[in-house]
């Protein structure tokens, strides 16, 4: 009761997703929320996926009966009641309290879906159990035998949409990591344990909660046995080569996954039209949320070309969607769903599953608000047409990026 009566009071003043961030910094110790918020090197794809947004502006049309909208989307057989879901995020357990079952079992209250990251620290099985809908994501492990056990273990777990991320040949140089501290496992030190002190609602709320209830945090779901734990003076995590990847390994996990098959992590047209000859299921656009290699360009785009070599094959994104005009000016371009990454994290650390409900509802009347203005009943409705290109030359892209809000 106590805690609900806590998370309202934080979410008083959650007006929009952009709003969770700065919660969070108040309640995560810092090489957590730097981990979260943060992105490569000079975070300049970070940046660029929020201003890319900026590139497009609606076109509404006015005097539409927009009375009875749906913005409901069947993808893969399921119905679905907004295009929005939740991107995969590692660590969320560290973050919130049982965090990926938080985010799992609000996205199916929602019915939104949820994509579990495979560098989470709850066995895979444990989340399947309380969410049907969750689709999993997977970073392959270096040998063949090992992805073949992982996919065996999460097509046990009863998931039936696997995600599989393709953007990490090498691991990212995440430089605000070194200077905040962060690191997996994450090193006992006075330094971090300050870091914890500072903070003690997530000290006691999530940290030792978890730790008195569920033991010491491990990666459960990189391989198909235990991983690292969280926590250690002298483990070392093992990060397993993935610079040997190539389409014959897709093609691999094709023979062997039944269910629907999602890449994730595609910039370039003709990757995503190899990724349909091999017969993927969807694609999700994305740079990783700024994450894996600076400068890469943003997503958003590059959607309508991948959507035009990926034909019949729907196509989705992620990387700075952080509103329904985010999210609609997605679908206009071609994408089938918009996935929505660290605002959740956020959201969960604040006020676990209340938050992350909050975060899902302004999203989605952010999307219903808009399409009654700009004209439309449904969401396949929102084309091209609703839009327009400003021109880069006579917008210059700071002023495009400016943020009102922040004003
Ligand atoms: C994990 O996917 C990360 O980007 O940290």
């Amino acid at each position: 009761m106590k805690e609900t009566r806590m998370a309202a009071r934080r979410l008083r003043s959650v007006l929009c997703l952009d709003d969770f961030e700065a919660a969070a910094r108040q309640h995560l110790p810092r090489p957590l929320f730097g981990y979260i918020a943060g992105a490569a090197e000079t975070n300049a794809s970070l940046r660029w996926n929020a201003q890319s947004f900026g590139r497009y502006a609606f076109l509404p049309r006015v005097m539409v009966d927009v009375s009875s909208r749906s913005q409901a989307v069947t993808l893969f057989g399921e119905t679905y009641a907004s295009p929005i879901g939740i991107a995969p995020m590692g660590l969320s357990a560290l973050t919130s309290y049982r965090g990926d079952i938080v985010l799992a079992q609000a996205a199916e209250e929602a019915r939104v879906p949820m994509i579990m990251s495979g560098s989470s620290l709850i066995p895979l099985e444990e989340v399947a159990q309380v969410s049907k809908g969750a689709w999993f994501q997977a970073y392959l492990p270096g040998q063949v035998e090992q992805v073949r056990a992982l996919i065996d273990r999460v097509a046990l777990a009863g998931f039936t949409t696997l995600v599989i991320t393709v953007d990490t040949p090498a691991q990212a140089n995440r430089e605000n990591n070194v200077r905040t501290g962060f690191s997996t496992p994450l090193r006992p030190s006075l330094r971090l344990a300050w870091d914890g002190l500072s903070r003690p609602s997530w000290l006691l709320g999530t940290f030792a909660r978890t730790l008195l209830r569920h033991g010491m945090p491990h990666f459960e779901n990189n391989y198909a046995t235990r991983g690292a734990p969280i926590l250690s003076a002298n483990v070392v995590r093992d990060f397993s080569d993935r610079g040997h990847f190539t389409w014959e390994h897709l093609k691999l996990i094709r023979s062997l996954w039944q269910g629907p098959l999602v890449i994730k992590g595609v910039l370039r047209s003709e990757d995503a039209a190899t990724a349909c000859r091999i017969g993927v299921d969807g694609i999700i656009v994305s740079n990783h949320g700024g994450r894996q290699l600076d400068g890469s360009v943003a997503p958003l785009l590059v959607l309508q070309q991948i959507v035009e070599a990926a034909g019949t094959t729907p196509v989705m994104i992620d990387s700075g969607v952080r509103s329904g005009s985010d999210v609609l000016k997605a679908l206009a371009l071609g994408a089938r769903m918009a996935f929505v990454g660290r605002p959740f994290a956020h959201a969960a650390a604040v006020a676990g599953k209340a938050g992350v409900a909050h975060g899902i509802a302004l999203l989605k009347e952010e999307v219903s608000r808009n399409m009654a203005m700009l004209g439309i009943c449904g969401i396949n409705e929102m084309t091209m047409d609703r839009l327009v290109a400003l021109d880069r030359q006579a917008v210059p892209i700071e002023d495009i990026a400016t943020d009102e809000r922040a004003a």
